[in-house]
């Protein structure tokens, strides 16, 4: 089954963010993708900025990203950029660890000025981590996504409608593994 990886780069698990993440999982589920979510802040902080490569808790993580075949790299916009929390995630991927991988961006921001964002600044990195197949980002503004009572949260249509859009797309080209 083609699996995907979501790498979540906010320092907190009670974000909008986290209600585009779910959202984004419900698509590639729907797609038949296998996903498992990764919360980068939930890796021990020492070893995220001494980038500790022998960590255990590090290991586990980049191994989950080595037998992924989609990478959804997902980062709440902080000052004009995605955040130093993924960065330090990245920075311990090994070199080429996005190679034969589909790469798939989202992002959050409090306004739409910063969509470019993620060309300029996150797609740069997942090429110098050898990605060759990046898709376009899905970028949501955090008027949104409501945030429930319940702890829950509600996306717009509209956003939804352009997750569930690239997940198509990445079912399409993400390999088919053949059985003999
Ligand atoms: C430190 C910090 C810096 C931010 N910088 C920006 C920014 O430059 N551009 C932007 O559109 N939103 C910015 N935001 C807003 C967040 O991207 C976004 O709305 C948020 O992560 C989602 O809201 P929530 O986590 O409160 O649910 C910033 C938020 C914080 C906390």
């Amino acid at each position: 089954m083609t699996k995907a990886i979501l790498i979540n780069g906010s320092n907190t698990t009670f974000s909008r963010l986290t209600g585009v993440q779910q959202q984004a999982e419900k698509a590639l589920q729907a797609q038949d993708i296998e996903t498992e979510v990764l919360y980068v802040h939930q890796i021990p902080a020492e070893d995220l900025i001494l980038a500790n490569f022998g960590s255990e808790a590090v290991k586990a993580a980049t191994a989950k990203v080595a037998e992924a075949d989609i990478v959804v790299l997902l980062t709440p916009i902080y000052k004009a950029s995605y955040t130093g929390i993924l960065k330090t995630f990245l920075d311990l991927i090994p070199q080429k660890g996005f190679e034969n991988k589909i790469i798939f961006p989202i992002a959050i921001g409090g306004s739409i000025g910063h969509l470019l964002a993620i060309d300029y600044a996150l797609k740069p990195v997942a090429s110098a981590l050898g990605a060759s197949h990046i898709t376009h980002t899905v970028y949501v503004v955090d008027q949104q996504v409501e945030k429930l009572a319940d702890g829950g949260y509600k996306v717009q249509e509209e956003a939804i409608a352009r997750l569930e859009h690239q997940a198509a797309y990445i079912a399409q080209h993400s390999k088919v593994t053949v059985q003999a």
